[in-house]
């Protein structure tokens, strides 16, 4: 694919829950490649970090904004923050996730923000960025989770959520396909980030230190950086024939048959 239309001169670009892992490598690789990002996420100090990486590798400062992004001002707050530094925005990345085990014995209350998370904030933004891209024929990428195609045994919540993501995903792209918007997600499978840090998963990786690449068909222990380059992709305009799609970047682990 021709490298120019991968580029993200003069695009502005929102990332959220990019103060680590996927995130954060998909805010600094969009940089990288000539855009201008907004950065999110709930600790002033790691997303200070992302900040400086971010102006070492562009020479360009992104717009930095603390918040929580199940909270309706703070989503607002977000928004605005971007269109009064860049005057327009592009690309909106809805990332922020967190994964907890649960299953049919949870507290059924316990749902309730594992959906506000991620379902509720990422139409709420998608929403609020909607007249922007339609006026910019810009593009959405729901992060959403292998878990959100096919049962991750131990991850009830989790699942039914990135599931409705999912399914958001491709209403919304049937919604806005012809008025030149794209919406489309990516399926990450075992990534090495924060999030592999519950209690159950901390169990199986002291059990075997190599347990991501044991999971993974190919081998490889995925890294944030292998689900950033398919982040920018689908957002570039090489991706332009490209909307409604799922994306897997997990190795193979749900297209193979198990032996
Ligand atoms: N790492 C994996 O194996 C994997 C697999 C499938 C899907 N995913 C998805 O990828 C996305 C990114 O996760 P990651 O692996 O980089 O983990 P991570 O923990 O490194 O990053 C998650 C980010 O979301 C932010 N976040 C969480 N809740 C938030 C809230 N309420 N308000 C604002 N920010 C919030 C965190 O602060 C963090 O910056 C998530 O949606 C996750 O579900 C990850
Ligand atoms: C966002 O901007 C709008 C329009 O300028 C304004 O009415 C609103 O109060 C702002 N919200 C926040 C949370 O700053
Ligand atoms: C980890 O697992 C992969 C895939 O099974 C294997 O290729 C690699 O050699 C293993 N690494 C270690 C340190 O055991």
């Amino acid at each position: 694919m021709c490298s120019k239309t991968t580029r993200f001169d003069g695009k502005v670009i929102i990332v959220t829950g990019s103060s680590s892992g996927i995130g954060a490598a998909a805010a600094i690789m969009f940089a990288e490649r000539g855009g201008s990002v907004a950065i999110h996420g709930r600790r002033q100090d790691k997303l200070d970090e992302v900040a400086a990486k971010i102006e070492s590798v562009s020479g360009r400062k992104p717009v930095s904004v603390t918040g929580d992004i199940t909270c309706e001002k703070d989503r607002e707050t977000l928004v605005n923050e971007t269109l009064k530094a860049f005057g327009r925005i592009d690309v909106l990345v809805n990332n922020a996730g967190t994964c907890e085990p649960s299953g049919w014995q949870t507290d059924i209350k316990l749902l309730q923000p594992v959906l506000d998370l991620h379902v509720i904030a990422p139409l709420d933004l998608s929403q609020r960025c909607m007249p922007e891209l339609l006026k910019n024929k810009g593009n959405i990428v729901m992060i959403s989770s292998i878990g959100g195609l096919m049962a991750p045994r131990g991850y009830l919540h989790y699942s039914i959520a990135k599931g409705g993501m999912q399914t958001m995903m491709r209403t919304l792209a049937a919604e806005v396909a012809k008025l030149g918007v794209r919406v489309n997600a990516v399926n990450p499978g075992y990534i090495e980030t924060d999030i592999l840090r519950d209690e159950e998963l901390k169990k199986r990786i002291a059990a075997n230190p190599n347990f991501t690449a044991t999971f993974n068909p190919n081998g490889i222990a995925g890294k944030p950086d292998d689900v950033a380059e398919a982040i920018c992709f689908l957002s570039s305009d090489a991706a332009r024939m490209i909307t409604g799609s799922t994306n897997t970047v997990d190795g193979g682990k749900t297209a193979f048959l198990q032996f």
